[in-house]
């Protein structure tokens, strides 16, 4: 969505000389609606066109559904359709279109832009153990990473050790809990947990720098997201905080079985992905 104003300020960062290429690595995603492969293709394009690249650092295949692709006047897209007018959630009488792709055919298309010099690494997100090992079963270029949710309501510790003895890495979304006002825990936020806000009170810092600490010790990378400049340096500059056993087992203590923010599958497009 805002690939654009992101193109604009690599180039003008680079043109300034503040950064060279090579010292930026840059991730995007294939949305639900391309996975069928002559799609992929054209979305990448648009997206390496959007951002001002020649190539993309890690494209990751953004959920394990497929979306039909049908046009902004409901008719069934052909691949000379502008992107643009391609519906991003196409529905059918209140229902998702989707569409019988496998991931495996989105997987060959992914692995054709690395061999390709589109992409320097491919990962998928939302992917679970199941799919994670039916991916590791037919994979020519394995997965870079899989980003997955992960906070301490939900710490996901079954899949990232998965991920860890596959030595696929773990990116981990969502980490401060996000700011989700649909699905069943909507609304519910981390920053006024109780034993969060005590250990961060016991230990003089923020709960983000707990937070984030907590993250570091399990996955390879952690990406908060925030739409303010001084909580973006915090969390690039978090504290890093020796905590005992004693709050680590609290921390741990916090995760619920029902503790998942981000079920867009089940509550919006009718198709669960992770049941
Ligand atoms: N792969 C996927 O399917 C998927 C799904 C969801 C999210 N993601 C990605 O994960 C990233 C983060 O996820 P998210 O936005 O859902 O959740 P998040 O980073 O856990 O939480 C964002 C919230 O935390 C607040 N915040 C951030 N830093 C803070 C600080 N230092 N102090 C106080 N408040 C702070 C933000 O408010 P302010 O803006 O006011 O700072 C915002 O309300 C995003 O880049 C997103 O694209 C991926």
């Amino acid at each position: 969505m805002n690939e654009k104003d992101v193109g604009i300020a690599i180039r003008k960062a680079i043109n300034d000389g503040l950064v060279t290429r090579e010292q930026l690595f840059i991730t995007t995603k294939l949305w639900n609606t391309y996975h069928n492969p002559a799609f992929a293709e054209i979305q990448l394009k648009a997206s390496l066109k959007n951002l001002q690249l020649e190539y993309i650092d890690l494209f990751v295949i953004h959920w394990p559904i497929s979306f039909d692709q049908i046009t902004e006047t409901g008719q069934k897209a052909n691949v000379e359709d502008d992107l643009s007018e391609i519906q991003l959630y196409p529905r059918k009488e209140g229902k998702i279109m989707k569409q019988n792709i496998s991931l495996e055919a989105t997987w060959r298309v992914m692995e054709s832009f690395v061999e390709r010099g589109f992409a320097k690494n491919i990962g998928v997100s939302n992917y679970t153990i199941a799919l994670m090992n039916d991916l590791l079963s037919y994979c020519k270029i394995k997965p870079f990473c899989n980003q997955i949710e992960s906070h301490l309501y939900f710490q996901n510790t079954v899949l990232i050790d998965f991920c860890n003895e596959h030595e696929v890495r773990v990116v981990a979304y969502s980490p401060f809990g996000g700011k989700y006002d649909y699905g069943r825990n909507a609304g519910r936020s981390l920053f006024q947990d109780e034993v969060l806000t005590k250990i961060a009170l016991k230990h003089n810092c923020s709960v983000t720098d707990i937070m984030m600490t907590f993250h570091r010790s399990r996955v390879w990378m952690v990406i908060p997201k925030s739409s303010q400049y001084k909580n973006l340096k915090n969390n690039i500059e978090f504290k890093c905080i020796q905590m005992d056993q004693q709050d680590l087992k609290q921390l741990m203590e916090l995760n619920k079985a029902d503790g998942r923010f981000n079920d867009a599958g089940r509550v919006f497009w009718e198709t669960p992905v992770f049941d």
